[in-house]
């Protein structure tokens, strides 16, 4: 399969986005390829869906219901034509209640345009105003039906292209759209607006997508429509335009089905199943990539800054949610290592302050999606700026791995729960490799970076063991599931590890959780302490290992339940905290890779005693495209 293996591919091949959009012309049961695509989509988190099909006779037939797919595989079941064209889609919910009246797909009022649509229409209100002022009767509250109505009121028959770009030159936002004219039965038009989009091409099959996983097996290649662009799908094949309808080439890429299938191979959820990918997801990730002889590293993906990499005077890592974490680990990596200041900045934050960076900077961008919208807009921002842009992102192809120009794939594979776990840990090694070709430019000697990659090398078999104590793990979470508050404390390079393994608890089970410094407790949460709350505190045997153990002394004496995570052969801490778990001895700084781990664990066998669904919690998307 052609993948670029590092960054110097200027081709796109995959997104990932908050809602899902499938479309597909060919001779395949279009109801059935469609509900198909859609499942493919579900972890991403959603919370109504439909679809739009035409008969082979040109009657449309439109199906959509708030909750769940099976609800509208139900809900459909009456449709038993053989359906040839048609568009799909799974809604989380931005503008207007997750209910039917709001699931796309939506048909404008005078009946002649179906549209399904991702991303926020930012001028919605106004273009409203102005079509009921000329008449037009809205049944939503959505920014969608808006851009339905919109297309309506340009579309004349035959001219859906035109139709669609005369209604996008007056909308504001972002969008990812499949549209099509009832008078046009077997004509599908796409346009994307930083909301990704991808063609995939097979035999007498044309189809549409928000990511390539959604794409049947029938696709054999593909291509990504940019930002501004639009394509028209029909059964003569495809055309790919600018909003001026100026014809626009596209380079083409092979697809290969099963790869972007990854199912759960057994595991209940995707969320257990990544979890235990691990020890192999961190070996592809530093494979090929190691010197050991030398004790060096080789990043194709950064040859394009390799005669730089010595002129940063400083690093700024920026990212969300658990990338945010890695590249907290990634401060201390690299300041640890190579000596080199590290600044660590929320995506969202960074974007709208005044950041000091310029081309002395190297600037970081962290994404497992490679769409997160702040994540993108902070990269943008720092281009604007002058500074060197990398990114360090697992989706081949996405936005953030093309507009970052070089960068290096972490090579996790698809990760499907929206609890990120397995990226987490392979952004870490991502980092660890970074900073070693940093550090072996300056401090670190040919010994020691040979030394480096012995650990590393050695993390996979030592990661093996502590997903041994799963069960044992598994058999903590009864007694959690009742909690309601629960503390995680680290110190060093484990405070983002707390940090990470809070932001799971709460994220799959809704139990609240805060990490913490271990330090910090005295500073205000010990206040929280009472008799029997949980607390997990990251206590592997390092430097400050005697004051972590103080702190949990701190926490005993007001009663509360420590959970360690703890060296192995370090029976001593068994004195201090109620329940231990171990992990294997390595050097501290790639120790939050085994770490991490249990805190995986934990969160996800607490949210299966609670009963709940650890791969779609409520309320999140695998990735944020919109603010
Ligand atoms: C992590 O478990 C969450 N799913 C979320 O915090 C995620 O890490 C964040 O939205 C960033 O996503 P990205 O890595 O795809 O940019």
């Amino acid at each position: 399969m052609a993948v670029p293996l590092i960054f110097r591919s200027s081709v796109m091949v995959c997104g990932a986005s908050m809602c899902g959009i499938v479309g597909y012309i060919g001779d395949k049961n279009a109801r059935t390829i469609l509900v198909e695509g859609l499942k493919s989509l579900e972890y991403r988190g959603y919370d109504s869906a439909g679809f739009a099909v035409f008969s082979a006779d040109g009657r449309l037939e439109l199906c959509k219901t708030e909750g769940k797919i099976s609800a509208l595989e139900k809900k459909a079941a009456g449709l038993t034509g053989h359906y040839t064209c048609g568009i799909a889609h799974t809604r989380w919910a931005t503008h207007g209640a997750a209910t039917e009246v709001n699931a796309h797909p939506h048909i404008s009022s005078d009946g002649r345009i179906v549209l399904v649509h991702n991303g926020i229409i930012e001028n919605y209100v106004n273009l409203r105003r102005l079509l009921e002022a000329e008449g037009v009767v809205f049944r939503s509250e959505t920014d969608t039906e808006v851009l339905a109505q919109l297309v309506a009121k340009f579309y004349e028959p035959g001219r859906l292209v035109e139709a669609v770009t005369s209604a996008l030159k007056s909308v504001q936002g972002t969008y990812g759209i499949a549209v099509m004219a009832t008078d046009m039965p077997g004509t599908i038009v796409g346009a994307r607006n930083g909301s990704p989009l991808v063609v995939g091409i097979g035999e007498g099959t044309w189809c549409l997508a928000s990511d390539k996983s959604a794409l049947p097996a029938e696709v054999s290649k593909l291509f990504y429509l940019e930002d501004t662009e639009l394509v028209c799908l029909d059964d003569d094949g495809y055309r790919t335009m600018s909003l001026e309808n100026v014809e626009i080439r596209k380079e083409v890429l092979e697809f290969q089905y099963e790869i972007e299938h990854a199912d759960k191979n057994g595991y209940p959820h995707y969320m257990l199943k990544e979890i235990f990918e691990q020890p192999r997801t961190i070996a592809d990730c530093f494979r090929g990539r190691i010197l050991p002889e030398q004790g060096m590293v080789k990043l194709g993906g950064l040859a394009a800054i390799e005669d730089r990499l010595r002129d940063f005077s400083r690093i700024v890592i920026t990212a969300c949610g658990t990338s945010w974490h890695a590249a907290l680990v990634g401060e201390y990596l690299i300041e640890e290592l190579a000596g080199i200041p590290v600044e660590v900045e929320y995506a969202s934050e960074f974007r709208y302050r005044n950041p000091v960076i310029g081309p002395e900077t190297l600037v970081l961008v962290i994404s497992q999606s490679g769409e997160t919208a702040d994540t993108l807009a902070a990269l943008r921002e720092a281009k604007m700026r002058g500074a060197t842009v990398a990114g360090i992102v697992n989706v081949t192809g996405s936005t953030i791995a093309r507009e970052s120009g070089c960068g290096i794939y972490i090579h996790a594979g698809p990760e499907k729960s929206v609890a990120s776990t397995k990226a987490f840990t392979s952004q870490v090694t991502a980092l660890a490799l970074i900073a070693l070709r940093l550090a072996r430019m300056s401090k670190m000697s040919g010994s020691q970076g040979m030394s480096f990659i012995q650990e590393l090398m050695r993390l996979p078999e030592k990661m093996e063991r502590v997903l041994e104590q799963a069960s044992a793990i598994r058999a903590l979470a009864d007694e959690f599931k009742g909690q309601s508050n629960c503390l995680y404390l680290g110190r060093g390079f484990h405070f983002p590890v707390a940090l990470e393994g809070a932001l799971k608890l709460k994220e799959v089970s809704y139990i609240h959780a805060e990490g913490y410094p271990a330090a910090e407790m005295k500073h205000g949460p010990i206040a929280l302490i009472e008799k029997g709350m949980p607390v997990v505190v990251v206590a592997p045997r390092y430097g400050v290992y005697e004051k972590v153990i103080s702190n949990i002394e701190e926490i005993r004496a007001r009663k509360g339940r420590v959970i360690a995570i703890a060296t192995e052969g370090d029976e001593s801490i068994r004195r201090h905290a109620d329940v231990v778990f171990h992990v294997p001895d390595v050097i501290e700084p790639l120790s939050p890779l085994l770490t991490v781990v249990p805190l995986q664990l934990l969160a996800y066998y607490i949210t299966v005693a609670k009963g709940l669904d650890p791969d779609m919690p409520r309320n999140l998307a695998k990735s944020v495209t919109v603010e």
